[in-house]
């Protein structure tokens, strides 16, 4: 099962979460990041941000978006590739020509889930992927009945992630119907899980992807089949775990020689 920490802020999770992708990239400076957007990574960004302005060297760490809207030009502000260059290719220092942000241009859309599952795997796959949740369970834009199996492709968005990201936007009739997004499949192949959650609306498909049914119908469910996923929370995105104080007595007990990462 995921390692479930519960954490009392968002700065907290941000620090926890910036530390093992410290030591990660101590141990493989050229280490390999799978990218969410979203308000649920920015912590974690930021803490990493302010390790390099205090000497931390990501120059030579290389980046996978885990998704793009189809059809909104690079230009445009919300879209992931001006969002990625905005929230973490230039505040981190990477090189932007290591950073990958699937390809949503309408034109060859049809191959570029293949161009970009290549892309992943002449990089060696990802070492750590990092994960928000939609409130319908969706992780990437995987929404709900995606394919565990699914690699990354087309998909197009529930009217509720489109009223959850029209915040982003003028109104929700601005925000993309389309999205390319990794697959489950694509997320499962990553060498290790970081899902990220705060916020009481959170709370269900928190408490559906960890301790739910496994099932298409909550995509973040997949998190299960994964050996060494980790759930950062807050208190308020913790709220429905019918476990949770097993969990914090897991991770108030944790041996040092526990292979899971944080
Ligand atoms: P959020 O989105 O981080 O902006 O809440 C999460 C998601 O939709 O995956």
């Amino acid at each position: 099962m995921a390692e479930v920490i519960v954490v009392g802020s968002r700065s907290a999770a941000g620090a926890l979460v910036a530390e093992a992708i410290e030591r990660l990239v101590q141990q493989r400076p050229d280490a390999v990041l799978g990218l969410a957007t979203g308000d649920t990574p920015l912590p974690v960004y930021r803490a990493l941000a302010e390790r390099v302005r205090a000497g931390l060297d990501l120059s030579r760490v290389r980046g996978f978006a885990l998704d793009e809207y189809v059809g909104l030009p690079v230009t445009h502000p919300e879209s992931y590739h001006a969002v990625i260059a905005r929230q973490v290719t230039g505040p981190l220092g990477l090189e932007p020509a290591a950073v990958h942000v699937p390809d949503g241009r309408p034109l060859g859309i049809e191959t570029a889930g293949e161009r970009y599952e290549d892309a992943i795997l002449a990089a060696g796959g990802v070492d750590l992927q990092l994960l928000g949740i939609g409130t319908d369970g969706h992780i990437g834009f995987n929404e709900p009945g995606s394919s565990f199996a699914s690699l990354t492709r087309v998909k197009t968005l529930t009217r509720q992630t489109r009223e959850d990201n029209a915040r982003f936007f003028d109104d929700v009739e601005q925000v993309p119907v389309h999205s390319i997004t990794q697959g489950l499949g694509t997320i499962l192949r990553a060498r290790r899980l970081v899902l990220l959650a705060f916020g009481r609306g959170k709370a269900r498909a928190v408490a559906a992807a960890v301790e739910g049914p496994l099932t298409a119908s909550v995509p973040a469910s997949a998190i299960q089949l994964h050996p060494r996923a980790t759930v950062v929370v807050d208190e308020e995105a913790a709220a429905e775990l019918a476990e949770l104080e097993y969990y914090r007595d897991a991770f108030a007990q944790k041996p040092i020689w526990d292979p899971i990462i944080l």
